[in-house]
C-alpha cells in the first residue's frame, strides 16, 4: 500500500459570483411586515437583497456561479475532479446538487458532495479543497456556496426575513504553480459549539428559519475576532499584512466589530451584505468576487476569510487572492 502523491500547496485560480435578478427593497418588505428601512439599515445594514425566482434552484445558482469561476480560472470541465458544494438549503436531502451541478458545468465523473455548516459552509469546504490537492486526491477542485434561504424563510417574521437572501459564490482550487511557491490557502482554524445548536435552527421540514438573534449576535462578536487571529497566526501571517478581511455577511455591525478587533486598519473590509444580504455559505465568495471585479483587491495580495453561523460552527483561513 502507498499513498497519493500529493502537491506542495494549494491555490485559488479564479472565484465567480452570482446573484438572482430580482432585488428586494427595505420599502418592499415593510410593505408585508413591521419594519422601516431605518432600522433595517441601521440595525443588520442591508439596503436591499436578491431572492431567487421561484424555479430557481440552489444548483441553478451554484452552476451560474461556479461557470464563471471555471471560466476565469482558465481551466476545463475536465480538469477538474472534485466538486463540493457547500449547502444548508438543498431542494432535497438526495440527490446532492454537486453531481448534478459537474454534470451540468460538463464536469465528467468527478468526486462530488455537498457540504453543511451553514455559514461557515464555505471555509470548510475551501479547506477539504486544499487538503485534497495537497494530499493528491484531487487534481483542481470547484468549490461551491450556494443558498436559496427564502424557501426556509417565514415572510410574516421580521426578525428573519429581513435578513436572509439568495445567491452563490464559487472557487477553483489548484495546486501552487511552482512546488518551491508557498501555499495560497493558508491553514484553517475551525471549530464549532454544539451547546449552542439552539440559537439557530429549522425545527423540522415544514418549518421555517429561527434564530435567537442577540445571542447569536454577543457570540459573533466576542468569541470570533481570537479565531480569525488564530487563523492569521497558523498562516504565518501579521494581521497588518492583511489586504481584505472578508468575514460572513450576517449584520454589518458584526462585520465591522471584528473588524476592529483584528489589528488590521490597512484592510478593505467586506460589506457585501448592503446590497446582497444574508446569503450564508454564498457570502464570502459572493463578497470576494465582487471586491475583484471592482479592482478593490489587488491580486497577490493576503486576504481572510471567517465563516460562521448555525451549528454554531465556524473556519477562517488565509489566502492569496488569485
Ligand atoms: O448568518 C447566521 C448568523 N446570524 C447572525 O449572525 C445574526 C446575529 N444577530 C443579528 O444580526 C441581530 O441580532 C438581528 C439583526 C437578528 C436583530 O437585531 P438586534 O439589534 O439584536 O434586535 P433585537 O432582536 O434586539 O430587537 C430590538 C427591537 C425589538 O423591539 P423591542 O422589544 O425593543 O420593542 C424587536 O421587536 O427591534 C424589534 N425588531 C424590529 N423592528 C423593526 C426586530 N426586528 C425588527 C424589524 N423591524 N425587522
Amino acid at each position: 500500500m502507498r499513498l497519493t502523491e500529493g502537491q506542495a500547496g494549494a491555490r485559488i485560480l479564479a472565484f465567480g459570483g452570482y446573484q438572482p435578478a430580482r432585488v428586494v427593497t427595505n420599502d418592499e418588505l415593510a410593505q408585508t411586515v413591521d419594519t422601516n428601512d431605518e432600522w433595517i439599515r441601521s440595525r443588520v445594514g442591508i439596503a436591499s437583497r436578491r431572492i431567487a425566482g421561484p424555479d430557481e434552484t440552489v444548483a441553478d445558482m451554484a452552476v451560474a456561479a461556479g461557470g464563471k469561476a471555471l471560466a476565469a480560472s482558465g481551466l476545463s470541465p475536465a480538469d477538474i475532479d472534485l466538486v463540493i458544494v457547500a449547502t444548508c438549503t438543498p431542494e432535497a436531502p438526495i440527490p446532492n446538487a454537486s453531481a448534478s451541478v459537474a454534470k451540468r458545468l460538463g464536469i465528467v465523473a468527478p468526486g462530488a458532495y455537498d457540504l453543511n455548516a451553514a455559514c461557515a459552509g464555505f471555509c470548510y469546504a475551501l479547506a477539504n479543497a486544499a487538503d485534497a490537492v495537497r494530499t493528491g486526491t484531487a487534481r483542481n477542485v470547484l468549490v461551491v456556496g450556494a443558498e436559496k434561504l427564502s424557501q426556509w424563510i417565514d415572510w410574516t417574521d421580521r426578525s428573519t426575513c429581513i435578513i436572509f437572501a439568495d445567491g452563490a459564490g464559487a472557487a477553483v482550487v489548484g495546486p501552487v504553480e511552482d512546488p518551491a511557491d508557498p501555499p495560497g490557502i493558508g491553514p484553517v482554524h475551525w471549530g464549532s459549539d454544539g451547546g449552542l445548536a439552539d440559537k439557530i435552527y429549522i425545527p423540522n421540514r415544514d418549518a421555517f428559519i429561527i434564530q435567537e438573534g442577540q445571542a447569536v449576535f454577543r457570540w459573533a462578536t466576542s468569541a470570533l475576532a481570537p479565531i480569525a487571529l488564530e487563523a492569521c497566526a497558523k498562516a504565518g501571517v501579521e494581521p497588518t499584512e492583511l489586504a481584505a478581511f472578508i468575514p460572513h455577511q450576517a449584520n454589518l455591525r458584526i462585520v465591522e466589530a471584528i473588524a476592529r478587533k483584528l489589528g488590521a486598519p490597512q484592510a478593505t473590509v467586506a460589506e457585501d451584505i448592503v446590497t446582497a444580504g444574508n446569503t450564508s455559505s454564498a457570502s464570502i465568495p459572493l463578497a470576494l468576487s465582487r471586491m475583484i471585479e471592482r479592482g478593490e483587491v489587488a491580486s497577490g495580495s493576503k486576504a481572510l476569510l471567517l465563516g460562521f453561523g448555525a451549528g454554531l460552527c465556524y473556519a477562517a483561513q488565509v489566502i492569496t487572492v488569485p
